[in-house]
């Protein structure tokens, strides 16, 4: 049983499963009391977006939720599926696109679509779990490169290129854009750098990049340059488009490929229309106003600058993703994090053992464009404030932290 699990009575509806209620938007309701939100992926601050509420509500007062029924290739088809594929693949250079249902399902599925056993996975150690499962389904070879290791990642290749002599099977090599935990962007040029020495194709998933990075907000490829190299580019709508369903792009026969081959979306049922005109919008509103994400930017620029000149250990990120390393153990992130939601009114995701490593606490904060320069202020201040508290050991306490929850 995991740490937080043992408390799983205590926990549950405050460390874990927690409601937020109210408007998503930076302040909402937690266990009856309004609190500064720093834990949702709403980087464009678009679910809340007047056009896009209303692009949502009419779409549905239109079709339902049911329409199309069936999967995309026998039933589910429409118009609008099609062209929203269309406009996602000007968006991300690509030639074509495939929507899919759900970005987690996508991913493996696209992995058990593109290889078969004969083929090499290369995959970067801190992947996703959509891409780890992915790669569980693989009945050939797999090396793991160390995270973002470009000297590590050379030496998996030279062993899965004399493994795939053997076979007479290809390579795959899959990173991400953006990595959720430490906010660090896959070095794209580095990897796309050994396509000059080794043979493979890249599969990238860039659900934080995509709408956050790039100058036109087509994510971490358009970001490093790289965009053009990317064999398939693959992101989900749960982040910036704050909505539902993902995409897969490249070039027109492996998306074809794909169209035929990718069970997560062969045997289920596709994309709702109300999501599909809601998406619509939403890349309309990424590519006509430009101000949302440079909005985001000021924020986020102001939050980890803020947090790096007060002393605070942000790690390595290259992106909105903000995380705070702090020293200590389960316990005393629990009590930390009530302190912070009850004394200074801050709801941010906590990420303790296993997820990293015993000894350390790590607090994740999402910046969005709704955010304020007031709300970075009072976050810093807070922050410094219980920085303090844990150095002086006042979170050492042995009882979970009593969760007021009365
Ligand atoms: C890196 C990454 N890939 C894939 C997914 C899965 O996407 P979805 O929520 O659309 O299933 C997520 C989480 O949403 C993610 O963070």
């Amino acid at each position: 049983m995991g740490p937080l699990a043992l408390h799983a009575d205590e926990a549950k509806g405050y460390y874990t499963f927690p409601k937020l209620e109210g408007e998503i938007a930076p302040r909402m309701m937690f266990n009856g009391e309004e609190r500064l939100i720093w834990s949702l992926n709403n980087y464009l601050g678009l679910a809340n977006h007047p056009e896009v509420r209303k692009a949502d509500a009419d779409a549905t007062a239109a079709y339902g939720l049911a329409y199309p029924m069936g999967a995309r290739m026998m039933s589910g088809n429409s118009t609008n599926h099609e062209l929203l594929e269309e406009e996602l693949s000007k968006f991300v250079q690509k030639e074509d696109t495939m929507l899919l249902n759900f970005g987690y399902q996508g991913v493996l599925s696209i992995i058990d679509a593109v290889v078969d056993r004969h083929d090499v996975i290369v995959y970067d150690a801190e992947s996703h779990a959509c891409i780890i499962d992915g790669v569980r389904l693989h009945q050939g070879k797999r090396f793991v490169y160390a995270h973002n290791d470009m000297e590590n990642l050379e030496k998996q290749l030279g062993r899965a290129t004399k493994l795939a002599e053997k076979t007479g099977g290809a390579i795959l090599v899959i990173t991400e854009g953006v990595f959720g935990m430490s906010g660090n962007q896959g070095d794209l040029k580095g990897v796309i750098e050994l396509k000059k020495k080794y043979n493979f194709r890249l599969l990238v998933d860039d659900a934080h990049g995509f709408g956050t990075l790039g100058k036109t907000g087509a994510g971490a490829g358009e970001e490093q340059g790289v965009q053009q190299d990317i064999d398939l580019y693959f992101s989900t709508f749960a982040k910036s488009m704050a909505s539902i369903g993902a995409f897969v792009s490249g070039d027109k026969k492996i998306i074809e490929y794909l169209r035929y081959n990718t069970r997560s979306q062969i045997f289920a049922k596709s994309v709702p229309m109300p999501l599909v005109i809601g998406a619509l919008k939403r890349l309309e509103l990424l590519q006509t106003q430009p101000e949302i994400k440079a909005n985001l930017w000021k924020v986020v620029d102001a939050l980890q600058g803020g947090l790096r000149k007060e002393g605070f250990n942000i790690g390595t990120t290259k992106s909105c993703v903000t995380p705070v390393i702090l020293n200590g153990t389960v316990e005393e992130a629990l009590h930390l994090i009530h302190d912070l939601r009850e004394n200074y009114g801050i709801f941010c995701s906590i990420v303790v053992y296993p997820v990293v490593p015993k000894g350390i606490i790590m607090l994740r904060l999402i910046p969005t464009a709704a955010h304020s320069l007031d709300d970075v202020e009072m976050t810093i201040k807070a922050f410094g404030a219980i920085k303090e508290k844990l150095a002086n050991g006042e979170y050492q306490k042995n009882e979970v932290a009593d969760l007021s929850l009365g």
